[in-house]
């Protein structure tokens, strides 16, 4: 397995969007991501399923290397994640991430919250960034709050201001790990249902989640993992009515019974 894979001998225009070759990645003893291979193309929506610790955030991390690896390479587009660097920097910039929480600065309004990354990091002109972020938080629905701050909006409305952020910096691909998850039930759905049109509208998309319901409406392909390993790719449809081993067969079977 080498670690010396050739950057850029892909053209960009075909390359994968997201490439991982031969990942694999330790917490001391423990073996967190075990020789990961995927390829994620332009517009493709994948949602990663699997049980608790089984590996999901570590990789979706490592995309945007939050977390380091051992072993292997990661691609963004045909380029090499480097290690450190302006090159990092810029390549992070193309991988936008909506975690659980939202992270949000508290003490900046919602413009300003979705302004910043493109003022700081893309030296955008204030005016041009507002009229991007006004724009983004349109179509994510919340531009009526974008003079307040974070904590006056319900956490539906935060999220979509996280996506309108991440979104902000016209990323390559979006990853998302549990949007969702710390949601209150009835605003699941306007997260869920801004992420629909998101993939509708050609946004490549790696998705974390425990919506079975989204993953069969909006993937293209399930990735299903067990003990930091790929164990399955399949469609939706493939995935849910014919699982093929026994770890995805159980994990299917505990949603059902819960
Ligand atoms: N910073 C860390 N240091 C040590 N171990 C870690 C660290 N982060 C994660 N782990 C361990 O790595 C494994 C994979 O964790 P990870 O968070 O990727 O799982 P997950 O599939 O996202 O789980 P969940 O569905 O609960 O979010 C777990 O056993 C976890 O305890
Ligand atoms: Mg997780």
């Amino acid at each position: 397995m080498s670690t010396e894979s050739q950057p850029g001998t892909t053209p960009a225009s075909t390359a994968p969007v997201v490439r991982l070759v031969g990942v694999n990645k330790h917490y001391g003893a423990l073996h967190v991501l075990k020789d990961i291979e995927l390829e994620v193309t332009k517009g493709e929506v994948v949602v990663v399923l699997g049980p608790s610790g089984s590996g999901k955030s570590t990789l979706c991390r490592t995309i945007n290397r939050l977390e380091t690896i051992d072993e292997g390479s990661i691609f963004i587009d045909g380029n090499q994640l480097p290690e450190e660097g302006k090159e990092l920097a810029r390549l992070r910039a193309d991988v936008g991430m909506v975690f659980q929480s939202f992270n949000l600065f508290a003490h900046k309004s919602i413009l300003e919250n979705v302004t910043l990354g493109p003022i700081k990091v893309k030296g955008m002109k204030k005016s041009e960034a507002e009229k991007l972020a006004l724009s983004l938080l349109d179509r994510v629905g919340v531009a009526n709050q974008k003079d307040k701050l974070p904590a006056q909006l319900s956490g539906g409305q935060q999220q979509r201001v996280a996506i309108a952020r991440a979104l902000a910096m016209q990323p390559k691909v979006m990853l998302f790990d549990e949007p969702t998850s710390a949601l209150d039930p009835e605003m699941i759905n306007e997260v869920l249902d801004t992420m629909i049109s998101l993939a509708k509208e050609g946004m490549t998309m790696i998705v974390v989640t425990h919506e079975m319901g989204f993953a069969r409406k909006a993937a293209d392909r399930v990735i299903f993992m067990a003990d930091g390993q790929i164990v399955e790719q399949a469609t939706p449809d493939q995935f849910f009515t014919h699982p093929q081993s026994s770890r995805a067969k159980d994990f299917l079977g505990k949603l059902i019974t819960n």
